[in-house]
């Protein structure tokens, strides 16, 4: 874009006019139910973790300081990793700052110029952007299917090979089929990396995520990313794995070594979260239960399976207008429009929370109903 005023308003208006413009809301709004949070669990305000927290910071600080490999890396990260490789049956685990730099930073660890990655269609973007910064060759396979990805591995000769995929896919609310990736994956001597961001907490017997929802382990899925601001409430992520991987990436992972470390207290303050998120198991089951009741109320295809209910709507410009409906009535629904999802299938994506009042759950149902007319 050239140096120009009138480029930026030009790009704008283009945004506008294909009713692609994002506008953020301040919050919290207490007119509206919120049904577009990941807070699963409604842990972001458990009194225990609101606890831990501010008693964290009451005795490191607010900051942590520096990077782990300086002067960052504290006891609460060091209880954390300990605590998150128990919880995901790994040998270990490694706290980065945001989901986004630990894909971004597991993917440039692993590969090398002569790697191939090989990706779901529907990842996140973390995930996409992890691929795009590698420099290495980045095929695609149709969302979801096992055939496709073997067959593009089949393929592909590179020294490294990564198959990544999101664990339950963030705008869809769908599972990866594990099993079969985990054995392509095997059998092509590749990488699995699965981001487990909307599983964990949520989906398996325990909430331990997709892995356990499979039965798989360190040996089918070897490299597991996870993040915190999600279902368990506060901000962070995580990548868990073997001793040796996780060696290898604070040794040369960028997106670990260049930046500062998670503040103490929110480190303290997940610890808390993990404990309440297993302790309390109803905050599990009623999430997964209101988004059943969404889903099969709505007469929606496919199976829920996750706190997600996605409702196609096609259009930007027809879900901009169900989304302002629906806020009129008190409820609030982000419309997710393209780039975030494929052109063609802006949808209202409605998520679940242990937070959420029955009630609620039935308002939003009749709204939705009298929407679809
Ligand atoms: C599947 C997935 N991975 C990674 C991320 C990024 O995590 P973070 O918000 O911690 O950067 C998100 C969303 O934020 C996500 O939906």
């Amino acid at each position: 874009m050239q140096r120009d005023p009138a480029a930026l308003k030009a790009a704008l208006a283009d945004l506008e006019q294909r009713d692609l413009k994002r506008t953020r809301r301040v919050m919290p709004r207490a007119d509206l139910v919120n049904f577009c949070s990941n807070d699963y669990l409604g842990l972001s305000t458990h009194p225990e973790v609101v606890r831990a927290f501010v008693a964290a910071a009451e005795k490191y600080g607010v900051g942590s300081g520096a990077s782990h490999l300086v002067t960052g890396h504290g006891i609460e990260h060091e209880a954390l990793e300990a605590e998150l490789a128990a919880f995901t049956g790994r040998e270990r685990a490694l706290v980065y700052s945001t989901g986004y730099m630990a894909n971004l930073g597991v993917i440039g660890a692993l590969v090398d110029q002569k790697s191939v990655l090989v990706s779901d269609k529907l990842n996140h973007a973390s995930l996409i952007d992890g691929c795009r910064l590698a420099r290495a060759d980045s095929l695609r396979f149709a969302h979801g299917d096992v055939a496709h990805a073997a067959e593009r591995l089949a393929g592909a000769d590179g020294a490294t090979k990564l198959v990544i995929t999101d664990g339950v896919f963030s705008m869809d609310g769908d599972l990866a089929p594990l099993p079969g990736l985990a054995r392509a994956a095997r059998d092509a001597n590749a990488w699995l990396v699965v981001d487990d961001a909307h599983a964990l907490g949520v989906v398996g017997a325990r909430g331990r995520g997709s892995c356990e929802h499979f039965g798989l382990d360190q040996d089918d899925v070897p490299v597991l990313v996870g993040t915190f601001g999600k279902g368990f409430g506060t901000f962070g992520a995580f990548v868990a794995g073997s001793a040796d991987l996780i060696e290898l990436l604070i040794q040369t992972s960028r997106t670990y070594i260049y930046t500062t470390a998670l503040p103490p207290a929110v480190a303290a303050a997940t610890r808390a979260a993990l404990r309440v998120s297993e302790a309390e198991s109803w905050r599990r089951e009623k999430a997964l239960t209101l988004a059943r009741k969404v889903h099969r109320a709505l007469r929606l295809p496919g199976e829920c399976v996750s706190a997600i209910v996605p409702v196609i709507v096609g259009d930007s410009a027809q879900a901009l207008r169900a989304s302002r409906e629906l806020e009129a009535r008190g409820l609030l629904v982000a419309a997710i429009r393209p780039p975030t999802v494929p052109d063609g299938t802006a949808r209202l994506r409605i998520t679940l929370s242990a937070a959420h009042e029955e009630s609620q759950v039935d308002t939003l149902i009749e709204a939705l109903g009298e929407l679809r007319g």
